[in-house]
């Protein structure tokens, strides 16, 4: 799972408020990422470092420990996600070496904490918490007693440090530094006018500059409000050097603006990006005329498509295999990431593996696209965010333009990464002839309303799904019953019911309903049926009837005009009739509206739900 992370050092006042307040509004950007403590360590005008922490949401820590009361030029904060030890105020970071001078705060997991930790017992120093991170601050204290610098010191330590982790530290003896090292988990710089930041996530630090770099797994170094350097370790000779890395060609500017990571009126993160989706379809298309091509051209000339995705992501790539298989004639298979293994055994030169992440930074995925390349496959990422683990460990990368997602039920980039990979079929299709050019000229008009449909749909359904919300909010389970492009949206359906309103839900294929899943179905057991199809309506017919004689509260999103359906159903949410490569991502908007308000009459928080975390990037 993954903490947030930020780290500022700046120059005079430019900041124009107490850096204590920076790092608070820093962290409120990172919260989206789930976490349990919050805290911060600055040094102060006096040189004094200062670190205050506290188990709880920031508003409430923010209370108690002050943030306002506390200014510098060099800091660090952290959001939590309890990993080692439960999450308590002396778990929290920043932890701190034995004389109080050094502050680390950090994410991920130390692998060979423990070995570390005993022999730094041995060496006399004191530890207080529980967790892995806190070997970090006494390990650099360590090589400080040994006389290295601060920054020699820090990367003495991380050589020693075994795992996955974004890691950034400050030091009283060298007051102008925030260090930083990047394995696994993510870590971006961000380059401002006297200040520069480093941070999990760029919206962290979206209102001081928009010019971002993406650290690479090994790399480490420090900014000053001047100065960045990176570094990585090489071997030359046998021997370990660090050496400078030259990142100028690498450093982005990201379109994303601060608008787009705050709430902009609406409650929650996840209502205003369900909003957004005309405008991210949109952009994705437009883009997507131009992105998609090369690979479109490379599909043509393959043998087999596999298509890897966690979570939603998996939902976009069982959408996306079916609709290559139907578009454009290929052999396409989705597999969940962390099964992926099991399938690439056989991947090789010739095949191509899609590794589908918004985030770019899955682990299981990433592991997929790794495996995917040792065997000879053409690997290709789909992702959200530019410049990201899977998109720069893969051959080619697309990307939609879904702008930053800070819900951690993901909406808008689900119907942006369907879109995506719809015109990629249609356009591979074009191509290798498999299409016929009146059927390609129909779909791809389909994909330009888009937009507009799904606004049409928000507006039509949002009242309606909040009031079915109150209906839904007391069910204890639900079953999701689909079939072809039907079951990966039911799918994606039952995972954000449950995951933001803890309602146990289910998918099936819809066929397979009656081989087990229907005992448990009795008066008032919700079937929600999703129908993209008038040839899965046709299949589907004989299930509703099922689920209805067994006193089942039956719900179906689906083409109006398929009228036995709307006859048979308890609640029919009639969609336009719309070819299926855009019905993919307009039908899931329902699903979507009803999952939040359900989580919102429930009086939960859906942009934070309990347990998880925007980014996945542990096994
Ligand atoms: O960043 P990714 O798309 O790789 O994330 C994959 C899953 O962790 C993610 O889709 C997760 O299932 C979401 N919370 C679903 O809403």
């Amino acid at each position: 799972m993954v903490c947030g992370i930020i780290g500022i050092t700046s120059s005079e006042d430019v900041l124009d408020k107490p850096l204590g307040v920076s790092l608070k509004e820093a962290l409120k950007k990172l919260e989206y990422r789930g976490y349990d403590s919050v805290g911060f360590a600055l040094i102060d005008k006096a040189g004094r470092l200062v670190v205050r922490k506290s188990k709880g949401m920031i508003d409430a820590v923010a209370a108690k420990v002050g943030f306002e009361l506390f200014d510098g030029y060099t800091g660090i904060g952290h959001t939590r996600w309890a990993t080692h030890g439960p999450p308590s105020d002396v778990n929290s970071h920043p932890h701190t070496d034995c004389s109080g001078k050094i502050a680390v705060a950090h994410n991920g997991i130390i692998e060979n904490y423990m070995e570390l930790k005993e022999a730094l017992i041995d060496e006399g120093h004191t530890f207080i918490s529980e967790t892995d991170t806190e070997v970090i601050p006494h390990l650099i204290e360590e090589f400080e007693k040994k006389g290295f610098k601060p920054y020699e010191a820090f990367k003495k330590a991380v050589e020693l440090l075994r795992g996955a982790y974004a890691i950034v530290a400050i030091d009283v003896n060298d007051p102008r530094k925030v260090f930083f090292a990047r394995n696994t988990s993510p870590l971006v710089l961000g380059f401002g006018v006297k200040a520069n930041f480093v941070a999990s996530d760029a919206v962290a630090f979206l209102n001081f500059t928009r010019r971002v770099l993406a650290l690479r797994d090994g790399e480490v170094g420090y900014i000053t409000p001047e100065e960045v350097v990176v570094e990585r370790l090489e071997f030359r000779e046998g021997r370990p050097v660090w050496v400078a890395v030259d990142f100028t060609s690498r450093v982005k500017n990201i379109d994303w603006t601060v608008e787009m990571a705050s709430k902009g009126g609406f409650k929650h993160f996840m209502l205003k990006e369900i909003h957004e989706q005309p405008y991210a379809l949109a952009s994705t298309i437009a883009s997507a005329a131009e992105s998609v091509d090369k690979l479109a051209k490379i599909l043509t000339r393959v043998d087999r498509v596999l298509l890897a995705g966690a979570g939603t992501s998996y939902h976009a790539a069982y959408v996306a295999a079916l609709l290559l298989r139907k578009y454009a004639g290929l052999w396409a298979l989705p597999v969940v990431s962390s099964e992926a293994q099991w399938w690439l055994s056989t991947v090789k030169e010739g095949d191509v593996v899609l590794g589908i992440s918004q985030s770019g930074e899955t682990i299981d995925t990433l592991k997929a696209v790794r495996e995917a390349k040792k065997r000879g496959a053409l690997t290709v990422a789909v992702s959200n965010v530019i410049d990201s683990a899977i998109p720069r460990e893969s051959d080619i990368a697309i990307y939609t333009k879904a702008g930053p997602e800070i819900g951690v039920a993901a909406t808008k980039t689900f119907t942006t990464q369907v879109t995506l990979l719809g015109y990629l079929s249609l356009r591979t299709g074009v191509l290798n002839g498999f299409l016929s050019e009146s059927e390609a000229s129909e779909a791809f008009k389909s994909l330009r309303e888009l937009p507009n449909l799904v606004r049409h749909a928000i507006n039509t359904y949002e009242a309606k799904m909040a009031s079915l919300a109150v209906e839904m909010k007391d069910r204890p389970n639900a079953y999701f019953l689909g079939r072809g492009l039907g079951l990966p949206l039911s799918m994606e359906g039952a995972l954000k019911l449950k995951e933001i309103a803890y309602i146990h839900a289910e998918a099936y294929p819809a066929g397979e309903s009656k081989h087990g899943p229907i005992a448990l179905v009795e008066e008032g057991f919700p079937t929600i049926f999703t129908i993209v199809t008038a040839d899965e309506g046709e299949l589907i017919k004989s299930n509703v009837e099922e689920m209805r004689a067994r006193g089942s509260l039956t719900i179906a999103v689906f083409p109006k005009n398929l009228e036995d359906i709307a006859r048979l159903v308890k609640t029919p949410i009639k969609m336009p009739v719309v070819k299926d490569v855009a019905a993919s991502a307009l039908y899931i908007v329902p699903h979507q509206l009803l999952a939040y308000y359900t989580s919102v009459k429930k009086g939960l928080d859906p942009d934070k739900p309990r347990n998880l975390a925007k980014t996945v990037t542990v096994f």
